[in-house]
């Protein structure tokens, strides 16, 4: 069976020099300077894309594990040629079978319909200790991709998120220590910025 092509497939070979994939650039180096790791530590990047996340972490760390659904923006990651980047093209609720030292993502959680059921699985896949780093909008009024056709076509499923409700949620799944940091502020083409926060934790 054959699947259709998705926004991120038709996107991909385009997606570093979009206005907003430019401005997400300043957002690597900002959490990396929050975000405590080992040479030897094997990291996740949920919805990695073309790897803003992954490439900018693999110098440091032992392995990636750079996790989307979308086979062409995987592609574009894997010409990148980085040795310990491995691609994963799967959903996240797939299942995930192995144990990570930390979870990344940038611009991927409101892709997730049932946020709560994907912090639950972000612990599962912590080792004790491990962390997670976790960048996306603040709640804003769906104008953010748009207009409200642009929102499905997207695949949009939250518009953006309230700091204290995700740190609910991530609290019930198990990790603490949650902290909020506005990472950035994205100037979008209708000429408003939108914030978006990086939310750390770890797993006890
Ligand atoms: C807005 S892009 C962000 C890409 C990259 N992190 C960046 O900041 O440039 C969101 C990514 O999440 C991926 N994605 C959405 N839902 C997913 C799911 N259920 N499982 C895995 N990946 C998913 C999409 O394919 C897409 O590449």
């Amino acid at each position: 069976m054959t699947t259709s092509p998705t926004h991120f497939d038709t996107a991909a070979r385009d997606w570093d020099q979009r206005p907003t994939s430019l401005q997400l650039a300043a957002v690597p180096g900002r959490l990396l300077a929050r975000l405590p790791l080992q040479a030897s530590d094997h990291v996740l990047d949920f919805g990695a894309g073309t790897g803003l996340l992954s490439t900018a972490i693999a110098p440091q760390v032992a392995q990636v594990t750079a996790l989307d659904m979308s086979a062409a923006m995987l592609q574009v990651l894997d010409e990148k040629g980085f040795a310990n980047i491995t691609t994963r093209q799967q959903d996240i609720f797939a299942g995930l079978p192995e144990q990570y030292h930390a979870i990344v993502s940038c611009m991927a959680m409101h892709h997730i319909a049932d946020t709560a059921a994907l912090l639950r699985a972000f612990a599962a896949a912590l080792h004790s200790g491990g962390r997670i780093a976790l960048v996306d909008l603040v709640q804003e009024d769906g104008s953010f991709h748009g207009d409200k056709a642009a929102n499905v076509d997207k695949g949009v499923q939250h518009f953006g998120f309230e700091p204290g409700a995700l740190q609910a949620l991530a609290e019930q799944a198990g990790l603490m220590d949650i902290g909020f940091n506005e990472i950035l502020r994205v100037q979008q083409r209708n000429g408003r910025a939108y914030p978006l926060f990086l939310m750390t934790g770890r797993k006890p």
